[in-house]
């Protein structure tokens, strides 16, 4: 079977294309046949040997897979075996097989299509537990979602709005993203590259503040979260986009009742794996009933991903970026 290797920490030319062994389930796995993949900002930084959970070279990268099982490991229930899934693989999803515990796969909806599916199960699922576990986000609050018109992001603003939110608000790196984030659920957009959002926030926000921040991008503009985050805000952190981390003042949360809390999807994975479960479903459901629209805005065969990785990294994407594997 063919997959993708990084070969070495770099450029995207670290990405080959190789042949390798078929991988074989073992107890309580799931072997699946990739239908496609998709392209996260993980993967980028891993490839660059940025990602916290990454691996050490030679590794195929990638999270989350959409495909069909078909072969069960040792104690694995036999209603499994050709089921449509999405998991997340315990290796690289780069890759024509996968294998993955029965734990993390889970059944697609029959009228949702394999890419949305393939697209979705990592930003949906970060998300989701980001807004209803992490930050707890209550009916009526204000959202500031950071990197608006990103995977993560655009589905970050249609989920906050389903959830009740009062006001969304998006921040974009350029203006030909701005028009994206308010298709996809930004009552607000704001232009701010490196920084330079907290004003705009407050006007939209008769200067009262939001009162929940999805920050993935940290750096220098973290610190100005602060400025723009009501009493009681509570902050997520779970990324660093722009390559540095974010400071945070302590003075500036007790008095203030402010929190700043850090997510994983990759350590909850492997913590935690049966408290995904919960969250998987309620996002599949959203989406199959079309609640939850995950804008796939770019294909690539998985031995271009190469192209996929550039485009990622070039801060040009809109939406989601999907490796299509196998018909
Ligand atoms: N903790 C978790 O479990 C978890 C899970 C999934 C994703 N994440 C994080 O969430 C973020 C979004 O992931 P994604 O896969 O959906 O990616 P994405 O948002 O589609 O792409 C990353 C975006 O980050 C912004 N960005 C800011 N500074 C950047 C820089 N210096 N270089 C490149 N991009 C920069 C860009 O948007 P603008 O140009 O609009 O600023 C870019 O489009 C990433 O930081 C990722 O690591 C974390």
């Amino acid at each position: 079977m063919k997959a993708v290797v990084v070969t070495a920490f770099g450029r995207p030319d670290v990405l080959r294309y190789v042949d390798k062994e078929m991988p074989v389930p073992g107890p309580g796995e799931v072997r699946i046949r990739t239908v496609a993949t998709s392209v996260n900002f993980a993967d980028v930084m891993a490839r660059q040997g940025r990602y916290h959970a990454g691996g050490q070279p030679p590794f195929v990268p990638g999270l989350d897979v959409a495909g069909t099982v078909d072969e069960l490991g040792e104690g694995v229930d036999a209603g499994w075996q050709g089921k449509r899934v999405v998991a997340f693989p315990s290796g690289g999803s780069y890759s024509e097989y996968v294998v993955a515990k029965v734990d993390l796969t889970y059944e697609i909806p029959e009228n949702l299509d394999w890419h949305t599916a393939a697209g979705m199960l990592t930003v949906a699922v970060t998300s989701y537990e980001l807004l209803t576990k992490v930050t707890q986000l209550a009916a009526g609050e204000r959202v500031l979602v950071h990197a608006a018109a990103g995977g993560v992001g655009s589905v970050a603003l249609q989920l906050a709005r389903h959830l009740g939110a009062s006001r969304v608000i998006g921040v974009v790196g350029s203006t030909k993203k701005m028009e994206f984030a308010s298709t996809h659920g930004a009552d607000v957009v704001i232009k701010a590259a490196n920084g330079g959002f907290a004003e705009g926030v407050l006007e939209a926000t008769e200067r009262k503040g939001v009162d929940v921040i999805l920050d993935s991008v940290a750096g220098d503009g973290f610190a100005e979260n602060l400025r723009c985050l009501a009493p009681f805000g509570r902050i997520a952190a779970f990324g660093s986009a722009s390559g540095k981390p974010g400071q945070v003042q302590t003075q500036e949360l007790h008095g203030s009742c402010r929190s700043v809390r850090g997510y994983s999807m990759g350590t909850t994975r492997r913590l935690r794996p049966q408290t995904l479960r919960p969250s998987v479903d309620a996002v599949l459901g959203l989406a199959a009933s079309g609640k939850l629209h995950v804008p796939v805005s770019a294909r690539f065969p998985l031995e271009d991903c190469k192209k996929a990785h550039e485009l990622l990294e070039s801060r040009q994407s809109t939406g989601k970026i999907v490796l299509v594997v196998q018909p």
